[in-house]
């Protein structure tokens, strides 16, 4: 379906042409003012330049004009030349009805040319465990992925696991330290290794720390790990082999944290899995005299004459010849092209690597490893900072571990939700459901949370204000859809069945704007994936969560008397329940039965 404000826009287009103007001015926006109009054109301002007269000699020929027209319920020339318009609620009634049969789509067209697109985003280090910073990465990828799905693009999500750098000759090291007599570190062995990891996850998150805690101190040490590190990324097999057993105990974990954030990757790839096209991507770099020597690294140029700042050469290996974080990005790209041919990679990381993102991106266009018409964008994401504006601690300082973050949500809500029945008396509320329950909400407040701020931006994580019932909130979102949800099962247990005939046209101020809120649906997802940005679908369903709110507060609807007037009531809350619903599903939660 034709978004509404473009058939509005169409309408006010052959009004301007009728007159005898450029239909360029006749272009309408919703209005910045909604006491006095719904839509308003401003095109008669622009257009009085270009004809030299007064604006409101245009105005008003164009509203004379489109007062005759049935989309209308009124367009109005207003000095100095506005024009402002309101939409017939019949015309309205119509599209919202036309909405309504369009089941799971509501207007909202899957595009004629879908593309191939992969988006890396999680990108947890393996042997670490998951903390705050990677919580946005997770969160805004998936809505981005499911957004790009809802389009009808064909998207792959991938984890890429960071498990080439540093980290794993740490563990290495620490773990030789430990248990010196596993056959890992026997470099004369040829045998096979063993099936069973040597450490269990938890053993595994405290190798890393105390690791990472005596590289810091002891030179040996981390020159010890520098060098199994260089020894790994060579191939030595009992390394390999401890690489496997790693991946496997930590991946294994990361899908049951990533599991309980409703966050799901297609594809479980590393930065290991690209190791193996590095090798002829360099000697192709060299070959074709894009990389040189530069102090002793391999490089690649990628300044360009236009910049304004410096962009430094990538840098493709180390002096050692070791692969780096734009190595593995680069031969990720390799990968990729080869398995899948994506039209386009979205990558989520914090912002502060853009840098990194800008050389790597250059490097792969300049040396010819993606076709000229790929895209490549990086959606650089903010800090999470705590209510004391800097980035988010645990209350001793520490990084907070993401497990223990949640746990302590979840709790929070679960006191919330208990009080909440017990004000309400719904006592009836097992204790097993109270907690599935706390964990919906919990996930809703934290996504929602993140979700609603464009994603450039840094945001205070403050859960008091995330978890509230009321105000631009994850939960506000879900009671307004746990508060239509019960009605219509009142509806449904008064013995009725839910309706499948087309509305009538409103008859009520607040009932109208319901109407138009409902029927801004496709035209804000279409930007929602043009801007890749989950917080344009926060704003709309807050806006839409009002809107019914206000309608809610207004209007009896299960006491109404007139049938066809409740039965277009309870259409109308369909259809609100289902839009909020795939709204939220695109963000990545969903709502409980009750709360
Ligand atoms: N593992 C990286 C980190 O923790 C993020 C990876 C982002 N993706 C990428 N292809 N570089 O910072």
């Amino acid at each position: 379906m034709k978004a509404l404000i473009d058939k509005i826009t169409d309408e006010v287009t052959a009004a301007f042409k009728e007159n005898g103007y450029d239909g360029k001015y006749g272009r309408v926006t919703v209005s910045n003012r909604p006491d006095l109009c719904e839509y308003q054109c401003n095109g008669a301002m622009a257009a009085a330049k270009e004809y030299k007269c007064a604006p409101f000699m245009i105005s008003d020929k164009i509203a004379e004009t489109l007062s005759g027209n049935a989309m209308f319920e009124s367009a109005e020339s207003v000095k100095p030349g506005f024009i402002n318009l309101k939409i017939s609620p019949e015309y309205l009634a119509e599209y919202v009805s036309e909405m309504k049969e369009d089941e799971g789509r509501f207007g909202c067209e899957k595009t004629k040319n879908p593309k191939t697109i992969i988006i890396d985003y999680g990108g947890p280090n393996v042997a670490k465990p998951l903390h705050v910073g990677h919580l946005r990465s997770a969160i805004i990828g998936e809505s981005v992925k499911r957004i790009c799905r809802y389009m009808g693009h064909n998207v792959i999500g991938d984890v890429h696991l960071g498990d080439w750098g540093l980290q794993m000759g740490l563990i290495i090291v620490e773990l030789k330290e430990r248990k010196p007599d596993l056959v890992y570190f026997d470099e004369n062995y040829t045998g096979e290794y063993p099936k069973e990891a040597p450490f269990t996850i938890s053993e595994l998150e405290d190798i890393y720390p105390t690791a990472s805690g005596k590289s810091k101190e002891d030179e040996n040490f981390k020159a010890a790990a520098l060098q199994a590190t260089h020894e790994l990324q060579q191939g030595r097999r009992g390394y390999q082999a401890l690489l496997s057993h790693i991946l496997n105990v930590s991946v294994t974990d990361l899908k049951r944290n990533y599991k309980n954030l409703n966050v799901e990757f297609d594809l479980w790839k590393g930065e290991s899995d690209a190791q193996p096209y590095v090798p002829e991507m360099v000697q192709m770099m060299k070959d074709k005299g894009y990389a040189y020597m530069s102090d002793g690294a391999l490089v690649v140029d990628v300044a360009e004459e236009t910049d304004s700042k410096e962009i430094p050469p990538c840098i493709i290996l180390k002096s050692d010849g070791a692969s780096l974080y734009s190595t593995t990005d680069l031969a990720t790209i390799v990968m990729r092209v080869k398995d899948y041919n994506p039209d386009s990679i979205i990558y989520l990381a914090d912002a502060r690597q853009s840098m990194h993102f800008i050389q790597v991106f250059r490097c792969a266009r300049k040396t010819g490893l993606v076709r000229d018409d790929v895209e490549l964008t990086h959606i650089g994401f903010g800090t999470m900072n705590g209510k004391d504006g800097k980035p988010f601690k645990t209350r001793d300082g520490g990084v907070m571990r993401l497990e223990y973050l949640l746990d302590e949500i979840n709790q929070e809500m679960l006191k919330k939700i208990t009080e909440n029945q017990k004000s309400k008396e719904n006592l009836d509320i097992s204790d097993e459901e109270a907690k599935e329950t706390a964990r919906t909400v919990a996930l809703a407040a934290v996504k929602y949370g993140d979700l609603s701020n464009q994603a450039s931006k840094d945001y205070v994580f403050d859960i008091e204000r995330f978890t509230s019932f009321e105000g631009n909130t994850g939960p506000y979102i879900l009671y307004t859809i746990v508060r239509i949800k019960s009605i219509l099962k009142k509806y449904e247990a008064s013995g009725q069945s839910l309706p499948k005939s087309a509305l009538l046209s409103a008859h009520s101020a607040s009932e109208k704007k319901l109407m138009l809120s409902l029927s801004g649906f496709n035209a804000m997802m279409e930007n929602a994936y043009e801007e890749k940005a989950p917080h344009r679908i926060c704003a709309y369903i807050y806006e839409l969560a009002n809107a019914f709110n206000g309608f809610y507060h207004e209007t009896k609807i299960l006491s109404e008397e007139n049938q066809k007037v409740q039965s277009s009531y309870i259409g109308l809350l369909m259809l609100t329940k289902d839009i909020l619903e795939t709204c939220i599903d695109v963000l990545g939660f969903s709502a409980p039965d009750r709360m």
